[in-house]
């Protein structure tokens, strides 16, 4: 088992990439505090893995709200005893041109996807230092890399995640915390599914065209990315991010033109 009797906190586990990483944790040994404004996604989250013999508990949280970030983590210690992981992974996200998109809107997404997560990643660590060691992934995306039409808040976002990682690794690289990053491409998570499946076809199969393997990628395959970050086997890499993402970002973006002639 490879985070065997770790204690583990994962934001937005009730749905998509957090709950795929629940059940992962979970079946790897570790004890998961699913947090989640979602009461009965998150409850149903916890059966599975007890169900599954796991240990897991929920703690309702609104990410946006400092004190609901304070609670949920004194929760995770007074549970279970201590806080060895914390995935910071939940966000909400307006879309909008820069032209467009409502001030709220941008404050919301700001707070629920980055200073939540510094928050998170404060509280943290006020739990891990006395215990000298600790291991922080956060969910980033391709979109903190570049970026997209329609989602400068989330670019913005995810690009702060990413740096966030950075500062947060090389301060307390001495202290025995270490923080990283993954940065998926299109994940096929309710999240985006419910986006998809709301517009013509077309367009999710010009997305999937886009990426050089074809196809979205499986809330699992991040899952197991964040797996290997949080475990052990990861103890000599802190600051770092990592894409998965089918090939999307390998690409300059110039047209493949298969088909266009026999050499292509
Ligand atoms: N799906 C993708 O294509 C994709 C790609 C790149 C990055 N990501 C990132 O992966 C992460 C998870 O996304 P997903 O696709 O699994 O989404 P999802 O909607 O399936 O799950 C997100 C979860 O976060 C919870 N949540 C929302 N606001 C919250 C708040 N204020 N407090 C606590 N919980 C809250 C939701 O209830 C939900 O359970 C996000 O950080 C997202 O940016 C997703």
């Amino acid at each position: 088992m490879r985070l065997k009797d770790k204690i583990s906190l994962i934001t937005g586990a009730a749905s998509g990439i957090g709950a795929a990483t629940a059940a992962t944790f979970a079946r790897e040994g570790a004890a998961v505090v699913v947090a989640d404004i979602n009461d009965e996604g998150g409850h149903r989250m916890v059966e599975r893995i007890r169900d599954g013999g796991g240990r897991a508990d929920f703690v309702h949280a609104d990410i946006a709200q400092p004190k609901e970030v304070e609670a949920m983590i004194k929760f995770a210690v007074d549970r279970f005893g201590r806080l060895d992981i914390l995935h910071n992974n939940a966000i909400t996200a307006s879309a909008g041109h820069i032209g467009d998109i409502s001030l709220a809107g941008w404050q919301k997404t700001i707070d629920v996807g980055l200073t939540a997560y510094w928050y998170a990643t404060k509280c943290a660590i006020a739990e891990m230092m006395p215990n000298k060691r600790g291991a922080i992934v956060n969910t980033a995306s391709i979109s903190g890399l570049g970026g997209d039409y329609m989602m400068g808040a989330y670019n913005t976002i995810k690009a702060g995640v990413i740096n966030l990682t950075r500062t947060t690794a090389i301060e307390y690289a001495r202290k025995g915390i270490r923080c990283n990053a993954v940065c998926p491409g299109p994940i096929a998570t309710p999240a985006l599914m419910g986006a998809l499946n709301a517009q013509p076809k077309q367009i999710s199969d010009q997305i999937c065209q886009a990426i050089p393997m074809g196809r979205l990628g499986d809330p699992q395959e991040i899952a197991n990315l964040v797996l290997f970050l949080a475990s052990d086997e990861a103890s000599y890499i802190t600051g770092a991010y990592f894409v998965a993402d089918g090939g999307l970002t390998a690409h300059t973006g110039m047209p493949s033109l298969f088909g266009v002639g026999p050499q292509w």
